[in-house]
Order: C-alpha cells, then sequence, then structure tokens
C-alpha cells in the first residue's frame, strides 16, 4: 500500500433544505467522524472537511413554497444542520457553507480555468420550458414517468424509484413543478464537460487501480463506464447559484453538482488559506470522499474528471460509501417526514449523544440498506451499553472505592488471568486497527465491545469481591487491573463513543490518550485518586421508545391523510331505486362487544316503535363502546334480518369510513325524535 503523510477527509455536503436526519449520519458523517478521530488518535495529520450545498433546485422550490428568498431558506437550515453536528461532536475541522464568498470566488475560478483551457463544450439544445413561469425547466422542476421503470413521480434529473440518473428530456409526460403545466421545448446553450474524454483514464484509475474499494462503489463505477460516459452540462438557466463567469452567460449559473464537490475546496481554503494546496495537491496527501451510495457517480467519476481537467489537484485514494439507513422498514423521507432528525433526537434525548452513535453504527449500512428500529435502539442501550460496557467500568471503580478508598492500588504479581486478559486486549487491538484501516466500523465497534466483554469476564473469573475477604495483595492486582482496562476502553472508544470517553478519561484522572497507549496496562499509576463513579450510560424504559413510535405512527397517519382519496362515485340510481331503503334515526340505549367476537359490537336501539338489536363490525373502531350509548344515530331499517354469532342483527348501523380504515358511527346533528325517516 501507498504510504501517505496525511489525510484529508471530505464529507457529503448536505444540501440546506432541510434539517439533518440518522440516515444522513449512519451513511456519511458518523463512519467520518470515527475515521477522522482514529486517525487523530494516531497522531496523522488529518482535516476532516463539511459544510452546507447551498445551491440547487430543490431549495428554491422550498423558498417558493414558503414565500421566503433561498437566502432565508439556507440560513434556516444551514444553522440548525451547523449547531445539530456540533451537539453529535461530528469533530469538523470546518464547516462552511457554499453561499461563501470565498466558496463563489474558488468555483468561478475554477470554471474559468476550464474554460480557458477549452475542456468544455458550448452546446445549444432544446430544454423544458414553463410558458406561464417564464422559466427553463431543469432538474427538480421538472417531474415525470421514468422512462426505465415507469415510476410516475420521477425528477427531471433522477428517479427515485430506480435509481437511474436522468435528463429532464427523458421523462415521459413531464410536467412543470412550478405550475403543473406541460412545458414546451425551447433552444438554449449550455457548457458540457466531455466525460467521455476522461473515459481510459477513469478506467485505468478505478477498474485497475483501486480494486480495493467497496465493491458496491467499484460495482456502480464499472457499470457507468461500461454504458460509455457523455458531456454532461454544467451551467443552468436558473437564478439561484453560482453565475457562470463568462460573457453572455446572463441568466446561467453553475450546475450545483459542479459547484458543490469545489466546496470542498473553498472549505479547506477557509480554513488554512494558501496552504490549501499541501491537502489537494500534495501527491503525498490521501483523500477520501465519505458519502452515501446516491453521490456515488459525482465522486468517482464527475468531481475526478474536473479534477482531471484541471490539472493540479489530487484524486481520492478511496470514496467508502455507504448504502441506505431505512427508518422502521421505511425509506426515510425528508418530504415525507419519515426520519428521526438529529437536531430534535439532540433536544428530546440529552446526554446521549453517544447511543445514537453507537445504534447507527452498529447498524452501518455499510454492504447493504440496513435498518434503524427505536425498539433496537433501546436494546442496544440497555442490553449492551447499559449491561455490559457500562457495566464492567462501574463495577471497576466501584470496588476500587469500596476496598481502596478510590485509590488505584499497586499490582503485585500479575497471574495467569491478568497475562490472558492483556493478550486478548492486544490482539483484539489488532484487528480493531485492521477493521478500522479498512474503512468497517461496525466490525470495530464489535471489537472495541469485545473488549469490554473479555474485562466483564475478567472480573467474573477473579472475583475480587471474594479475594477481598481473604488476600488484598491479590484484590489490589486484580483492581489495577480492572483500572487499566477501563483506561483501554476510554481509548478503543474514543472513536465511536467519544462522549463516554471524555468521561471515563477524567473520572480516572487522565489526560491526553493515544492509540499507542491501547494494549498498555500501566496507563494509570498506582496512587492516582480516581473520582466518584458516575454511571456511564442509562437504562431506557419502555415508556420512551414507545412515545417515538407513536410520533412515527402520526407521522404516518398524517401521510396517508395527504394522499388520501375519495371513493370514486356509484353509478346513478333513481329515486324509486333510492326510495327503498329505509333509513331512520334511533338512540342508543346499550352498545358493547359481542363474545368472542374481534369485530361486532352489539347496540340496542330505541326505534321509536320499540327497540331492536343490531349488530355492527365496527368493534376495532371502538375500544370504549359505551361511549355510544345515549346518542343518535342512523341505522337501516328495513336491511334483512341476519345471524351471526347466535344473534339476530335487525338492521344496520350507518358508519362512515376514514382514510384511516376506522369507522365512525354518523347521526343527526340536532334533536331529532327516534323512529324518524331520513330520507
Ligand atoms: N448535497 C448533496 C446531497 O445531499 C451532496 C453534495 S456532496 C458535494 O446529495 F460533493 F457535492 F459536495
Ligand atoms: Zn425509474
Amino acid at each position: 500500500m501507498k504510504e501517505f503523510k496525511r489525510t484529508l477527509i471530505t464529507t457529503a455536503l448536505p444540501y440546506a433544505n432541510g434539517p439533518v436526519h440518522i440516515g444522513h449520519l449512519a451513511g456519511v458523517y458518523v463512519p467520518a467522524d470515527i475515521y477522522a478521530r482514529y486517525l487523530r488518535l494516531k497522531g496523522e495529520e488529518v482535516l476532516m472537511i463539511g459544510g452546507s450545498d447551498e445551491h440547487g433546485v430543490p431549495i428554491t422550490i422550498k423558498a417558493k413554497k414558503e414565500g421566503v428568498t433561498p437566502q432565508d431558506i439556507v440560513d434556516r437550515y444551514h444553522n440548525i444542520i451547523k449547531d445539530s453536528f456540533e451537539g453529535l461532536g461530528i469533530s469538523f475541522d470546518v464547516y462552511g457553507r457554499t453561499t461563501s464568498e470565498t466558496h463563489r470566488k474558488t468555483a468561478s475560478e475554477f470554471f474559468k480555468t476550464l474554460y480557458d483551457k477549452g475542456e468544455f463544450i458550448e452546446k445549444t439544445s432544446m430544454q423544458l420550458y414553463d410558458e406561464e413561469a417564464n422559466q427553463f425547466l431543469a432538474d427538480r422542476y421538472v417531474t415525470g414517468t421514468c422512462p426505465h421503470c415507469g415510476n410516475p413521480n420521477a425528477y427531471g434529473d433522477q428517479c427515485e424509484a430506480c435509481g437511474t440518473s436522468l435528463n429532464a428530456t427523458d421523462l415521459i409526460d413531464p410536467k412543470s413543478a412550478l405550475t403543473g403545466n406541460t412545458p414546451v421545448l425551447k433552444e438554449t446553450s449550455h457548457w458540457y464537460l466531455p466525460l467521455d474524454k476522461w473515459q481510459s483514464r477513469l478506467e485505468e484509475w478505478i477498474l485497475k487501480d483501486h480494486t480495493e474499494w467497496r465493491s458496491n462503489v467499484y460495482g456502480q463505477c464499472k457499470s457507468w463506464l461500461e454504458m460509455g460516459l457523455q458531456p454532461r452540462a454544467v451551467s443552468r438557466d436558473l437564478d439561484w447559484g453560482i453565475p457562470v463567469p463568462v460573457e453572455g452567460a446572463e441568466g446561467k449559473v453553475l450546475y450545483v453538482w459542479f459547484d458543490a464537490p469545489i466546496g470542498y475546496i473553498s472549505n479547506t481554503i477557509d480554513l488554512v488559506g494558501d496552504d490549501y494546496t499541501k491537502w489537494w495537491k500534495d501527491p503525498e496527501t490521501r483523500m477520501l470522499h465519505f458519502i452515501g451510495k446516491d453521490n456515488i457517480v459525482f465522486h468517482c467519476i464527475v468531481f475526478p474528471s474536473m479534477l482531471m481537467a484541471e490539472g493540479s489537484y489530487n484524486l481520492p485514494d478511496n470514496v467508502p460509501a455507504n448504502e441506505f439507513l431505512n427508518l422502521e422498514d421505511d425509506k426515510i423521507s425528508t418530504s415525507r417526514n419519515w426520519a428521526v432528525w438529529l437536531h430534535e433526537y439532540l433536544e428530546e434525548f440529552p446526554g446521549k449523544q453517544d447511543v445514537l452513535r453507537y445504534v447507527l453504527t452498529a447498524n452501518a449500512p455499510e454492504t447493504k440498506d440496513n435498518n434503524f428500529t427505536w425498539k433496537d435502539f433501546q436494546t442496544r442501550n440497555n442490553s449492551e451499553l447499559v449491561a455490559i460496557l457500562g457495566n464492567f467500568v462501574n463495577r471497576a471503580v466501584v470496588l476500587t472505592h469500596k476496598y481502596f478508598g478510590g485509590e488505584v492500588p499497586a499490582a503485585g504479581e500479575l497471574g495467569e488471568p491478568e497475562l490472558a486478559l492483556i493478550a486478548e486486549i492486544n490482539k483484539l487491538k489488532d484487528e480493531l486497527s485492521e477493521a478500522l484501516d479498512n474503512f468497517h466500523f461496525r466490525e470495530g465497534l464489535r471489537l472495541a465491545m469485545d473488549m469490554a466483554r473479555a474485562g466483564n469476564k475478567y472480573l467474573q473469573e477473579t472475583e475480587p469481591w471474594k479475594t477481598a475477604k481473604s488476600d488484598m495483595a491479590r484484590t489490589a492486582t486484580i483492581l489495577n487491573t480492572a483500572i487499566q482496562m477501563c483506561a483501554n476502553l476510554s481509548i478503543a472508544f474514543e472513536p465511536f463513543l467519544p462522549f463516554m470517553s471524555a468521561k471515563l478519561v477524567k473520572m480516572l484522572g487522565g489526560d491526553k490518550i493515544t492509540w499507542a497507549m491501547l494494549g498498555c496496562f500501566d496507563l494509570v499509576p498506582a496512587g492516582a485518586k480516581i473520582g466518584e463513579p458516575e454511571l456511564l450510560f442509562e437504562k431506557i424504559e419502555d415508556s420512551v421508545v414507545e412515545a417515538q413510535v407513536k410520533k412515527l405512527e402520526d407521522t404516518k397517519k398524517a401521510n396517508e391523510l395527504l394522499a388520501w382519496k375519495p371513493e370514486p362515485v356509484k353509478p346513478d340510481v333513481d329515486f324509486e331505486t333510492f326510495e327503498k331503503i329505509d333509513i331512520r334515526v334511533g338512540k342508543v340505549l346499550e352498545c358493547k362487544k359481542v363474545k368472542k367476537s374481534k369485530k361486532l359490537l352489539q347496540f340496542l336501539i330505541e326505534d321509536g316503535m320499540g327497540t331492536r338489536t343490531i349488530l355492527s363490525g365496527i368493534a376495532q373502531s371502538y375500544e370504549d363502546p359505551s361511549v355510544l350509548v345515549g346518542k343518535e344515530i342512523c341505522f337501516v331499517a328495513n336491511f334483512a334480518p341476519r345471524k351471526m354469532m347466535g344473534i339476530e342483527s335487525q338492521g344496520m348501523i350507518m358508519s362512515a369510513v376514514n382514510p384511516d380504515g376506522t369507522l365512525t358511527v354518523i347521526g343527526p346533528t340536532g334533536p331529532v325524535h327516534p323512529g324518524s325517516q331520513v330520507g
């Protein structure tokens, strides 16, 4: 493997048109942060670059909907996103934004360089145009049917159902997202980056030289290259974005996917000024792009082509892209509000940043899509963080206080259990380092947890609470070892659970930790005073996760309501047919569940002539049927009697079907005498 002097880590710039959710975190920011922290612990020179992607059509659509400017939208979300990342301990060295002056300048100059070198083709073509809005429609301004899979809601840049990337003019039956009109074709000219020019260099660089890339990344690149690359437009007819910096380009801006990755460069410049060349152009610097799978083509094909066309930049050394994280078995969606939002999590679970980091890493969608459920969140917290990691540290610290007044005892001669533990931790350290070196964060977390398991097993075997009765020297050795073990855990877990680690380091009276210290058992000196035992994790109760599930169910209901359409009206009937049905008002005297039936309620109705019994299949809509007693309702009085569960039903209660399938009994809106006819 090639040796590098330093590492530049970039993280996909999230669109500033909404807050960040667990899908973003699991796919990009948590793994990038784990890796950056790991390298820093190893003492390596590293920068982790982040920032908001503030151009592009979705932002202008959102602004229009809310009646505010695009700048208002990006100001709002940039701040929410930036603060919430900080809250979760994502350790960016810089978190910039693509509306900054540095970025405008950097991106313009980049375009200008390529333009002056003749790297673009200028082409006139027919593009979709909305005559009512007086605007060209690119990307998400158009929806229509996907020509590949038939999804009727594909966007002008991509079909989210089959993942194909599209041109707006590919859509079947396109509609303007601005007015709903069918657009017309109108001539316009744009600049294109001829990706085909770079085809053979890309093939060489990826398919031959980077066979070690994750198979999902390598495979996607291979299939793009096999299809044959085409020139790609790098400008758009829009008024939100960075103006195309050449004469005669009024009303045209850089395509968002042209300017956004340059944001990695601009944000580096904001951080280190002219020194950015060291991070971007020195061949001894290694560049890594952390992204989600929908970004692969842009980071492995388009951006590298831009960098090659410019000529003086490094190409990424690896692109450890992740698959997607689902939420409760359903695709995460910003527009459907099907997500766990980071800023809300931080508010609702104060002090529990590491729990989310842990669960997202344990379920990292590294090789295939994965799933987040609140039940699993609770289980992993209670039976892993609390029961294994928290429990070990707590026992070690509490026993040291109990038997040695909180002062770390000196170890005597190490016995077989100590030597076995030290060997085990060193073996796990090697495996953990290797997992992290290869971006296998899920496995890395499991290995760190195995260290805590080894600690518990050690205490279980050596039983210091028993030796304390007869052999204090032996007890001293055991608890010294247990405290050293705690120090080891504070290091091994730092990349994953930095808040826990900091707390533990402080509890042990430690200061700076490094990866080199991991595996050593003389980290906390004998005689050191350790802090009071503090719980590192606490149990999460059922009610807490139930409330979160309820919140999601409410979202689902709200979505169903939005998507609900009434049944089409049935064919006409004439008056005589209608008149045959005798609908009456009745008063409910009794209403109860029918024994052994899930569906049936049994009504006793006062119908003006006497009483009658009616059965109705609405039990699942009324948890407490007694709420209907005393109510006036409508029923069909001449519905032929039928027997169900041994009871004769003499009519039919009228009820309306709600969008969620539940039924509501209907009745008069004012006082009506029982037996009155309805018609
Ligand atoms: N905003 C894009 C997304 O969320 C990612 C941009 S990554 C960058 O899919 F490289 F362009 F910055
Ligand atoms: Zn499709």
